[in-house]
């Protein structure tokens, strides 16, 4: 095993096997709105596969997002968004398709291996250690760094200020948003190069989500691409450069935020109207 897989992967960035995913794709694409995602910073592209040896979820499901990028995944319950941001992280075998980072092919590395390379993620549920204090989830965030990583434990905590002054407290007993600042946090620890979040303002107020939102936004303007999944379609999709809306494991629309919140059958199905 080793590294063989892995090198044999490599040269696959540069065959025309993406291009010709990407010919398949415009058929899912329902609005003909396609994006090239061939050289994309991280790309998840044409995935088919599901969980175990279970049926499909995905079907040639394709995801990307660009440095200086917040592109964000929205779709009805049940749709995939989780499954497909599981897929990028290296959590299903994809029976076709790949995945992409920084021009590598990283279809084949564990999510341990993508985290090594510049992946932070952070899932839908069971995203902190909830008798941990603050910091240590935070510290757990470093724990593949051997570097000194007091510096960026110092930027989370000018990011989420409310993190520093509980940073003793159980993170546990931290509200909602709180809670969802320290899965951030934590994710932030390894200095991603690129972050991808589940949910990230799931069960918190408009007021606490329109401040994670202007947090993500913050984390963005430092470089780092964002790719989201959210249940606030609408909200989302005005701060996303690209949005995606996923249905039944397929692409159903791709586009712009702002395209996708103008289409018609976008707000019709998507965003009660
Ligand atoms: N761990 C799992 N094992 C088997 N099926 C799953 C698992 N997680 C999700 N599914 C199924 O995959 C489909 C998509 O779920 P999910 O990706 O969580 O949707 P979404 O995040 O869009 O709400 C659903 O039919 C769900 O039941
Ligand atoms: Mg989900």
């Amino acid at each position: 095993m080793g590294d063989d897989p892995y090198k044999d992967d490599r040269g696959n960035k540069d065959r025309s096997i993406t291009r010709e995913a990407g010919g398949t794709m415009s058929g899912a694409m329902a609005d003909g709105a396609r994006v090239d995602v061939t050289h994309a910073f991280l790309v998840g592209d044409t995935m088919t596969g599901g969980y175990g040896s279970g049926a499909d979820i995905l079907h040639d499901c394709t995801i990307a997002v660009d440095p200086g990028e917040i592109a964000v995944i929205v779709g009805p319950n049940g749709a995939g968004k989780s499954t497909a941001m599981k897929a990028v992280f290296g959590m299903l075998n994809l029976r076709k398709g790949s995945v992409r980072l920084d021009g590598q092919d990283i279809t084949a590395l564990s999510p341990q291996d993508r985290v090594a390379q510049g992946m932070g993620f952070v899932p839908q549920t069971s995203n902190i250690f909830t008798s941990l204090s603050v910091e240590e989830n935070l510290e757990m965030g470093a724990f593949i760094r051997r570097d000194d990583f007091r510096d960026t434990m110092e930027q989370v905590y000018e990011l989420f200020p409310i993190l520093k002054e509980k940073r003793r407290q159980a993170a546990g007993e931290l509200s909602g948003g709180q809670r969802q600042q320290v899965a951030v946090g934590r994710a932030l620890m390894t200095k991603p190069k690129v972050l991808m979040l589940d949910e990230p303002t799931a069960g918190v107020s408009p007021i606490v989500m329109d401040e994670l939102f202007d947090r993500i936004i913050e984390v963005s303007r430092t470089g780092i691409p964002i790719l989201m999944v959210e249940q606030n379609a609408r909200q989302a999709l005005e701060i996303a450069d690209r949005g995606y809306v996923l249905v039944q494991g397929r692409n159903a629309h791709t586009g712009s935020g702002k395209d996708l919140l103008a289409d018609d059958e976008v707000r019709r199905s998507f965003l009660g109207g």
